[in-house]
């Protein structure tokens, strides 16, 4: 059966790196799957949680705006990949609140069991990534079904884009890296 992969990557910058290191990801796994969908956070109207913990009891947000229905593709999707880029040393704001407005799927009968992560930051060390890669692990350890089942980092990824050869291998290194979810 043809697993269903949801792309959502949540940086607002245009032009956004981590963006088109996901969109690079994304063709990886169409090389294999043809149930792909991709998410872009971009012009969504995304409010912050009020906590009211309504949804616990209905399943469903008390705020009618598109966190409503995104939540309702990640509780559908068997793979999820989320792309931030890294805001001081962790996921992008945009990001958080989207999983925070992701609570009515908690307890719920959710279909995804992995989940992926896509970064890029300025900072080029090998653990650049690792408060994002914390973030999300702590948001999927409340959906006992799923896992964290790898992780991309653009490290050294600036709002310039770097020079060729470097930008080149990010792409080639996204791409098979698609191909493995
Ligand atoms: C508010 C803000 C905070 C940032 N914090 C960090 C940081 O802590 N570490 C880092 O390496 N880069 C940081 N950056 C740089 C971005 O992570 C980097 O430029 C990234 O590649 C941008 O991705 P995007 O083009 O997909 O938005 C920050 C950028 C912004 C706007």
């Amino acid at each position: 059966m043809s697993r269903k992969v949801l792309f959502v990557s949540s940086s607002l910058r245009k032009g956004s790196a981590s963006e088109r290191i996901a969109r690079e990801a994304e063709k990886g796994v169409i090389a294999n799957c043809d149930d792909v969908e991709f998410v872009t956070l971009k012009d969504k109207d995304i409010r912050f949680c009020r906590g009211c913990l309504t949804c616990q009891d209905t399943g469903k947000c008390v705020i009618d705006d598109d966190a409503r229905a995104i939540a309702e593709k990640i509780r559908e999707a068997d793979v999820l990949v989320f792309s931030t880029p890294i805001y001081y040393c962790g996921i992008s704001g945009q990001l958080k609140t989207l999983l925070d407005r992701c609570n009515p799927l908690y307890g719920s009968d959710y279909r995804f069991r992995e989940v992926f992560l896509v970064t890029t930051s300025e900072d080029d060390s090998p653990d650049a990534a690792s408060g994002a890669i914390g973030s999300v692990k702590n948001w999927v350890s409340c959906f006992p079904e799923a896992r964290v089942a790898g992780a991309f980092s653009g490290a050294g990824v600036g709002t310039e884009d770097p020079e060729d050869g470097k930008w080149a291998d990010l792409m080639n290194d996204a791409f098979l890296f698609g191909k493995e979810i």
